[in-house]
């Protein structure tokens, strides 16, 4: 099956594709070629559809996207949709520094990671959104995954997310779930 993927982030197609190859076979993830649209809504679930639309209406093919993100509860629920450029940069390690210096003497260290997954096709629209609950460390540890994974520390899980492997990573995850119910979703639409 090919797909369109409206991202050009490298490490989400990487991911995509371990958690989508068992629900649906063998896939062809294609990343958009069109210019990135701009992602200006308030929300998860309206920003992957912006990105998953952009991609179809440029490809002309079924397309996934996502929109995801960290809330941090005492910051209320900051750097949510903005999550990628909380730092001017935008670079991983200075989103991360940031988010540690806001948090310092905060004993209130909850968060939460959000995927909203999205699937345009000529036949409608679907978007589905997970969450994953954890806590912000007060230093940073692993060296895998990406984004805000070396200070996540996952709910019931005495390592952070960057120091568990992508499968264990992607059976947990907000993108693992969101997607593994997108891809069963999916599977159950004729195909094109
Ligand atoms: P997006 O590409 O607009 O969805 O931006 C998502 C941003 O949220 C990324 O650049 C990361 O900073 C952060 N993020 C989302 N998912 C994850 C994850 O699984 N691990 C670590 N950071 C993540």
């Amino acid at each position: 099956m090919k797909l369109v993927v409206g991202t050009r982030n490298a490490h989400k197609i990487a991911e995509l594709t371990e958690i989508l190859t068992p629900a649906l076979g063998a896939l062809d993830l294609v990343p958009a070629q069109g210019e990135a649209p701009e992602e200006d809504a308030t929300t998860f679930y309206e920003n992957a559809l912006i990105k998953a639309r952009a991609a179809f209406a440029d490809s002309g093919h079924p397309t996934i996207a996502d929109d995801s993100g960290i809330e941090v509860r005492a910051l209320g629920g900051q750097p949510g949709v903005r999550s990628a450029r909380y730092a001017a940069s935008g670079l991983d390690e200075d989103n991360t520094a940031l988010l540690l210096k806001n948090l310092e003497g905060v004993e209130d260290r909850q968060a939460e990671f959000v995927c909203a997954a999205a699937y345009v096709t000529a036949r409608g629209e679907y978007v589905i959104e997970r969450r994953w609950e954890g806590t912000i460390a007060h230093a940073p540890s692993g060296g895998g995954g990406f984004g805000y994974d070396p200070i996540f520390l996952p709910e019931g899980s005495a390592v952070s997310a960057a120091e568990m492997s992508p499968a264990e990573k992607n059976s947990v995850s907000h993108r693992g779930q969101a997607f593994l119910a997108l891809a069963e979703l999916i599977a159950t639409l004729p195909t094109e």
